[in-house]
């Protein structure tokens, strides 16, 4: 060290510089890039001792919100576009493949298995029903047989079964196998949007940003088969609110479905349903491993 005053750039070369003697070399590239991207951040906007208080209150709110079932740091991920860009990093997609889109806090592994064509409402008035139907394709276009389809969704009330202590544990979630041509149904729900949760640290940046907490109507899905990569995903309802502007980024295009009104005497009518209903077509199309 020697004489003259410090700026800011020797505190951020020495803060990256800290790092020069980690042995491993993927944390080497972690570390270093995040000191500078931190450093370049503060020094861009200036940011303030008063901002950077701040910041570290939401930071400390954000920890002690958080626990088994509710994870607010995933949310700030979510909510800032992060988890979308992550999944498209790890995920470039091959033509003609189904794109992938964010998991969100309310999958529960260990959804019943059910047969072709059975209805994943487990309670009354649950919304108006869906026939979702559609193949596990492969690029080539060929079917995948014994596909593994993990859904889970809202109900009207808006609520998944997890959020919703009157609801049964199973009520809008079901696993499904795609028979031999690669087929698949099931009675769904026609989804609702609904909001992230905004009860927290998220809901206030929300709030004060002049953003909404809303997400469109959506059913989630996990496409599983031996051989192929596994495919998190969700179909989006091409009538619903808020497909332009998703709190958490995750609607793309080829996603949207058209959920297509039926009538009730329609030949077609799954079996149990009664009413009005609508039937909505999915294909999914897996990269191999
Ligand atoms: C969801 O679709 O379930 C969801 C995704 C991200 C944040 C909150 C909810
Ligand atoms: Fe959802």
């Amino acid at each position: 060290m020697s004489g003259g005053r410090t700026v800011p750039a020797d505190i951020t070369a020495a803060a990256i510089a800290s790092f020069e003697g980690c042995g491993d070399e993927r944390l080497r590239t972690l570390a270093q890039a995040l000191a500078r991207h931190l450093h370049e951040f503060a020094a861009e906007v200036g940011l303030t001792q008063r901002e950077w208080e701040d910041g570290i209150r939401v930071l400390t709110q954000t920890g002690h919100i958080t626990d088994d079932r509710r994870q607010e740091f995933i949310l700030w991920s979510d909510s800032m576009g992060l988890s979308m860009l992550v999944d498209a990093l790890a995920n470039p997609l091959p033509e003609g493949a189904t794109e992938s889109t964010v998991l969100g806090p309310f999958y529960v592994p260990g959804a019943p298995q059910r047969e072709y064509g059975e209805n994943i409402a487990e309670e009354p008035d649950a919304g108006t029903p869906a026939w979702v139907y559609g193949r596990v394709l492969d690029t080539e276009g060929n079917p995948v047989a014994g596909a593994e389809l993990d859904v889970w969704q809202n109900g009207e009330n808006q609520l998944y079964a997890v959020q919703d202590p009157e609801a049964e544990e199973d009520h809008l979630r079901g696993v499904f196998r795609t028979r031999e041509d690669g087929t698949f149904a099931f009675v769904a729900v026609r989804p609702t949007p609904y909001t992230i949760p905004h009860d927290g640290p998220v809901g206030r940046m929300l709030q004060s940003t002049g953003r909404h907490p809303w997400r469109p109507a959506h059913i989630h899905m996990i496409v599983r088969a031996p051989g192929y990569r596994t495919l998190t995903t969700h179909i989006f309802d091409a009538e619903s609110e808020y497909l332009d502007s998703d709190a958490v980024f995750a609607v793309k295009p080829s996603l949207v479905r058209q959920f297509e009104p039926r009538a009730a005497d329609d030949p077609d009518r799954p079996a149990g349903v009664e009413g009005e209903w609508f039937s909505a077509e999915s294909d999914f199309v897996l990269v191999p491993e």
